[in-house]
């Protein structure tokens, strides 16, 4: 919740208390150079022991409630018929408005069942825009990827609400060119990812489904982020003002064909669910269900998890639980702004994001700024963030480089595990980083796999610049942190 201090200075204030906690380390710069050099330049193959803030992901990241954890001891350890389903089943009718409720181990398992049944070879998957797993699931399955976004999507300087939005003359064209018989869905992100955590408006999602369902097509909505896009809603749109986290998310949920989510995010909690009102879409899902992820009643999860899950999906209803993250972000972004760092505006859910092509214009897209400046802010700081840029791409099929829409540092801010004084400290080192960009140079794959390739390649940097950005950093602060 946003709370005015005295001084006129509005602060967001945590709405709950902490009551377990987790030991962090900060090792001094010649260790943290050790252990990305160990990691090939690659932050997602740190180790824990190495990083301060974990601003990777907020995917099963989040910090749980007190009843989320006392749900996980009554759960039902059956293999089929376990009562833990029984009470998400309840709840997703409840909360969510769907008869039929099918659990996952995660949210990129759905995305595999989707395009097991739904995607045949050459077909279209629209879409507002891509997240990584969904792409790699869909053009695996033979389908084609159409992101649909509007011009302001690219704008990372811009004020607009809604840079989520799905751009309704493209759709219309795409069914014009392909005809709706090969257009399988249209998929709609909650707070697209890749665009920075960006929201749609519930009118963009209205004229979606009013189009779609004129010409037969079934509109697929991504709910992982469904609890900040909720917010976003509320807090940008007049039309939503009055209405709570709860109605909006409903309102939302009846112009759904089939949900999806990852319950990593909103829900904090370690699984994925899939729903829909449609017996027919149901039986073609639940076919395949034992095969890939197991009995109807767990999915491939945990049941302990299934019942923090369905605590989680009420939960994420609450204002105080879905504004927890977006307002810190505001605030972290707000103060970058302030700093005169190049952060992607307006701030958005799951993370703050740095432009990297603003960031550091001095290396090509070729050179991966995006990766470079991930694995700088990790040498200055000990906060592990993510690239979302031309790394997160996959080569195409002549072996090229697809270079990213966008180049983007993410820094995620994991629901109710960090702190503002976490936060300045960001705002502070990153602050440090910007005024000695310079010294930042680009990166090379030394190993590349080819699918996915941002999860495990190994990198170098061109010219020995990590070496010398950590002696730039002792200079100014010593050797000890
Ligand atoms: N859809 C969206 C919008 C996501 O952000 C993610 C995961 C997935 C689907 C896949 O779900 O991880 O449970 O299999 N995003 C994570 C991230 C990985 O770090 O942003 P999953």
């Amino acid at each position: 919740m946003k709370i005015t201090l005295s001084n006129g200075t509005v602060v967001p204030v945590e709405m709950h208390k902490i009551r377990i906690v987790q030991k962090i380390n900060l090792v001094p710069a010649q260790e943290r150079l050790a252990a990305l050099t160990e990691a090939g330049y690659n932050t997602f193959l740190l180790r824990t022991k190495h990083i301060f803030l974990d601003m990777l992901t907020d995917s099963g990241t989040n910090a749980m409630s007190d009843n989320q954890l006392a749900a996980m001891m009554i759960a039902d350890d059956a293999y089929a018929g376990s009562e833990s389903f029984y009470r998400l089943e309840e709840t997703v009718k409840e909360v969510l408005g769907f008869n039929y409720s099918i659990p996952v181990h995660q949210g990129r398992a759905a995305e595999h069942l989707l395009a097991k049944v739904f995607v045949k070879p050459g077909d279209n998957v629209l879409m507002n825009y891509h997240f990584t797993t969904t792409k790699a699931h869909f053009e695996i399955a033979g389908g084609h990827v159409h992101e649909l976004f509007t011009d302001e999507a690219m704008n990372t300087e811009s004020q607009h609400p809604f840079r989520g939005n799905l751009d309704l003359e493209k759709f219309k064209a795409c069914i014009k060119k392909f005809g709706a018989d090969k257009i399988p869905f249209v998929r709609m992100e909650a707070t697209t990812n890749l665009v920075g955590g960006q929201p749609f408006s519930m009118s963009n999602l209205r004229e979606v489904k009013k189009l779609a369902a004129k010409h037969g097509i079934p509109l697929v909505f991504d709910g992982s982020l469904i609890s900040e896009n909720a917010y976003f809603m509320k807090t940008r749109d007049p039309s939503c003002a009055k209405l709570s986290i709860a109605e909006i998310v409903k309102e939302m949920m009846k112009l759904t064909d089939i949900l999806y989510l990852s319950a990593r995010k909103s829900a904090c909690v370690r699984g994925g669910l899939m729903a829909t009102n449609s017996k027919e879409y149901y039986d073609r899902i639940l076919a395949w269900l034992p095969l890939y992820e197991g009995f109807s009643t767990y999915g491939g999860m945990s049941v302990k998890e299934l019942e923090a899950m369905t605590v989680g999906l009420r939960e994420m209803t609450e204002f105080d639980v879905a504004c927890s993250s977006p307002e810190l972000i505001e605030y972290f972004v707000t103060r970058l702004v302030a700093e005169g760092l190049p952060a992607v505006t307006p701030a958005g859910g799951l993370a703050g994001h740095l432009d990297a092509k603003r960031f550091l214009p001095h290396i090509p897209q070729a050179q991966y700024p995006a990766g470079a400046l991930t694995t700088a802010i990790f040498l200055t700081s000990g906060i592990r963030s993510m690239e979302r840029g031309t790394i997160s791409m996959d080569r195409d099929a002549q072996g090229n480089d697809v270079l990213a829409d966008l180049e983007l540092a993410r820094l995620a801010v994991p629901r109710r595990a960090y702190t503002m004084s976490h936060i300045e400290y960001a705002v502070d080192r990153l602050g440090w980083l910007y005024k000695h960009r310079d010294l930042v140079g680009g990166l090379k794959f030394i190993e590349e796999p080819k699918v996915l390739r941002f999860f495990f390649g190994k990198l170098q940097p061109l010219g020995n610049w990590g070496a010398k950005l950590v002696k730039a950093f002792e200079k100014d602060f010593g050797k000890t942190c």
